[in-house]
């Protein structure tokens, strides 16, 4: 999880058109356990100041103790992705940002209710404590839960971290935990201002991208040794990758579903593949039309397909790790892109069958452990063969770049492929990176070609 890995990816991430992705938050604050505090204030959020001080997380450098107790000021760290949460509500102040609010036709960035749900801890009123403040953007308990009833309590010598999470602390350790945290904010959510509409992208808004395990790394702010693991227990990149698929595409298909999303007549474009929409038009005689048939796609052409880089990842670890819901997980896939063609109502049937199979496929994922030879044959699975024919769209690409990423690096931290080794595939990894850096000049050719050179570096791995 070296720092290289994190600029390359930015790179990737944040020349030319940004891309972006975040879920349902699980909440967890019932039994009363440790604090007794009137069931009124559970999980009220009482702002990072409360997180402050030097003997809790707010030391200069990492303790060396349990945990690093210097959190806040990576949070707060100007100079790498790791401090941007508490940047994401100051953003809005800035020209770029008014600019959006401006084309939208609404007030300020910073007092809109549409920006804040994912800009700020979206705390409701009623759940803000005396030092919360809005301006703190994205602060601790945005994903670590409202802090009133375990904030005394977890400090306590005895205390325990499932004694923290029965108190409302979130149980982010866990990959479907954790996913439900960070798609609220990097795909969208049902809760009031984290959606994303093609309005406020067509207004300015970068694109949002995602991957659970990527992004988790790009903002670590803890250290995974013996100790966390016998307080925690710790999934691994692989599990935290595959989880993270599922539930984005359950998220996708359950906010798609959802009445009253689109604009007039058109659904929410936000839910379909971007570039499928914003290609070139030529009337040059001897132009040639640029979209590719794709054989996980049963559509018209002319028809823009629904996003479906999360559909890819998971059919490529289905096949290895669940084979029992795989075919499954193809019929509904396609039965969901077919129903689309054809009419709504049909397609929001569709999508609830598809999401019960990503749910199942999550809770697989989540229920078993995985093996080098598990790993080494996802990555196959995702480079080559039937998955790498449906690369046709630049977010289905790009999505498969970070994964080969991701789990490289999950076998080279978990000590199962040696790091010299791992180094060889590199080069090749950096040239298909190099392809989805900038979505206006993607060719599924070229990209196709330079995953096949991963592919192959891959294979001398094992
Ligand atoms: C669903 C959550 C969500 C909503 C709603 C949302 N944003 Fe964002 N916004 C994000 C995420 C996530 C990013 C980071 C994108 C990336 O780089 O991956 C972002 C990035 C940005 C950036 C670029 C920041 C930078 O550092 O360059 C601006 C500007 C911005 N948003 C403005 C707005 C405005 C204005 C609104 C309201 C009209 C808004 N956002 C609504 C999630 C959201
Ligand atoms: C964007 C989401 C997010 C924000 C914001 C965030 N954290 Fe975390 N934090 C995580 C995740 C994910 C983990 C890893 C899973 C776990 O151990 O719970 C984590 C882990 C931790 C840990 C556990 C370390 C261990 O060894 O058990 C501490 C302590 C912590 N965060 C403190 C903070 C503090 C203090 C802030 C605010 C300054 C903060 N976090 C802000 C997501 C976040
Ligand atoms: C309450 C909303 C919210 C939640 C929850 C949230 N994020 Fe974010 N995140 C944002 C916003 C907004 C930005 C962009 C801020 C900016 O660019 O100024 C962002 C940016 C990031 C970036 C930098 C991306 C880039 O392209 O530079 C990473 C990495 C990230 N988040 C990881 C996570 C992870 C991992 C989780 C879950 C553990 C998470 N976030 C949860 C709102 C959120
Ligand atoms: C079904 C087709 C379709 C899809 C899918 C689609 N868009 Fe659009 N987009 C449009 C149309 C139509 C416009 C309006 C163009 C105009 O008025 O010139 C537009 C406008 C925009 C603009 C403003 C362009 C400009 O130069 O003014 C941006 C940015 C944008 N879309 C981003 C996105 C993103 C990001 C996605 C994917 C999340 C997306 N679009 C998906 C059809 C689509």
């Amino acid at each position: 999880m070296g720092g290289a890995r994190a600029s390359r990816i930015l790179g990737a991430l944040c020349v030319a058109t940004a891309f972006v992705v975040c879920a349902i938050v699980v909440l967890l604050g019932r039994a009363a356990v440790a604090a007794p505090e009137p069931m009124a204030n559970r999980g009220v959020h009482e702002g990072v100041a409360s997180c402050a001080g030097s003997t809790c997380h707010s030391r200069q450098v990492d303790s060396g103790l349990n945990v690093r107790q210097n959190e806040l000021i990576t949070w707060q760290d100007p100079s790498s992705p790791a401090g941007v949460h508490s940047r994401a509500w100051r953003v809005l102040t800035e020209p770029r940002a008014q600019a959006i609010t401006r084309k939208m036709g609404i007030g300020p960035a910073q007092d809109a209710k549409e920006c804040l749900g994912c800009h700020a801890d979206p705390a409701p009123a009623a759940l803000r404590g005396a030092k919360f403040q809005i301006s703190d953007g994205v602060g601790c308990e945005s994903c670590h839960g409202g802090s009133s009833a375990w904030l005394a309590s977890h400090r306590a010598v005895n205390g325990t971290h499932a004694a923290n999470v029965a108190a409302g602390m979130k149980a982010l350790e866990n990959p479907k935990v954790r996913a439900g945290v960070c798609l609220d904010c990097h795909f969208g959510g049902s809760k009031p201002g984290q959606f994303v509409t093609h309005q406020i992208m067509a207004a300015g808004h970068p694109r949002v991208a995602y991957e659970l395990d990527l992004f988790s790394s790009l903002q670590q702010h803890w250290t995974v040794d013996a100790d966390y693991v016998k307080r925690k227990g710790y999934a691994g990149g692989v599990k935290t990758w595959a989880v993270g698929q599922a539930m984005a595409l359950d998220r996708a298909l359950t906010l798609y579903s959802e009445p009253g999303r689109g604009q007039g007549a058109f659904p929410e474009l936000y839910f379909f593949d971007c570039h499928s929409c914003h290609r070139q038009i030529s009337d040059d005689p001897k132009a040639r039309p640029a979209w590719q048939a794709n054989p996980g796609r049963p559509i018209p052409a002319g028809q823009p397909p629904f996003n479906d880089e999360n559909m890819i990842m998971l059919s490529a670890a289905a096949k290895v790790v669940a084979p029992g819901l795989s075919g499954r997980l193809e019929a509904d896939s396609r039965a969901f892109h077919a129903a689309l063609a054809r009419d709504k109502a049909e397609s929001v049937r569709a999508a609830g069958r598809l999401a019960a199979t990503s749910r199942a496929l999550a809770d697989a994922f989540a229920a078993r452990s995985f093996s080098r030879t598990d790993t080494l044959a996802i990555l196959d699975t995702v480079l080559s063969g039937e998955i790498q024919r449906r690369y046709t769209d630049y977010t289905g690409s790009a999505q498969a770049v970070m994964a080969a990423d991701t789990l490289l690096n999950a076998l080279v931290s978990s000590g199962q492929v040696d790091r010299g080794v791992a180094a060889r595939v590199r080069p090749s990894l950096d040239r298909a990176y190099a392809q989805v850096r900038d979505p206006n000049s993607y060719r599924p050719d070229a990209f196709r070609d330079s995953l096949a050179q991963v592919a192959q570096a891959v294979r001398s791995l094992r």
